[in-house]
């Protein structure tokens, strides 16, 4: 049962969920292991990418990194100058131009992507962005495990789109948010996008729910 502090989740393929608030103000300690990972590799100066409330920021921040958070979301940047971030900024990713040497994107770090159609321009856009010997650590889920029938055999429409691409809806408070595109990426598929635009991608951590963190660095 949600509470007036939950937020209500559900995509074009599942039905609704809770979100506890609470969760995107998450300490290390309660972080999932692989988001764990990505702050401990984390060096140089950083951009967090999708920022919302900047917990990873935060974190990285008090262990004395150069940070940068950005965030498409008015009501994310201003939470995260109330936790005290120094250099937060309401930006789409696709406007930033400083270079970095560690770029996250977290929580579904894909899902910043859209869909598949439109993954090159931000991957293309990551890596002008990235400093030689830089470092793009995101996060994902195959996804293929929610299309799974009782039979263990996978409802998968071969003429559809590709089955990680979601229609995501938020409520919050009873107001419902505008709909947006979520993508959820297979590790194999984000490889072989990132050699097509001359990146290279190796798998740094797998989770225990089809999830993984993977590193993305230059050729
Ligand atoms: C799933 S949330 C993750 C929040 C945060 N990284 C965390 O782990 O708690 C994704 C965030 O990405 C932001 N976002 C989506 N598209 C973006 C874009 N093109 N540029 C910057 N931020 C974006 C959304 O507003 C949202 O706050």
């Amino acid at each position: 049962m949600a509470t007036v502090e939950d937020i209500v989740t559900s995509t074009s393929i599942s039905d609704e969920d809770i979100l506890p608030l609470s969760y995107l103000f998450r300490s290390y300690s309660e972080m999932p292991k692989l988001e764990q990972k990505a702050l401990d590799l984390s060096q140089g100066n950083v951009l967090d990418v999708g920022c919302g409330a900047g917990s990873h920021s935060l974190y990285l921040q008090e262990k004395g990194l150069k940070i940068k958070a950005i965030d498409i979301s008015k009501g994310a940047i201003e939470v995260c100058k109330q936790r005290g971030i120094n250099n937060s900024e309401v930006k789409n990713i696709l406007d930033e131009t400083s270079t970095f040497d560690t770029i996250l994107l977290l929580m579904n770090g894909t899902g910043v992507f859209e869909d598949l159609a439109t993954m090159p321009r931000y991957l293309k856009h990551l890596k002008q962005i990235l400093n030689p010997n830089g470092q793009i650590l995101i996060d994902s889920s195959d996804i293929k495990y929610m299309y799974e029938e009782e039979d263990g055999s996978y409802w998968i429409d071969a003429n559809a789109n590709y089955y990680g691409e979601l229609d995501y809806y938020i409520s919050y408070k009873g107001e419902d948010e505008i709909p947006f595109k979520m993508l959820y990426l297979d590790f194999d598929t984000l490889k072989v996008a990132c050699e097509t635009v001359g990146l290279q991608c190796e798998m740094i951590l797998e989770g225990e729910h089809f999830d993984y963190l993977a590193r993305i660095t230059l050729v």
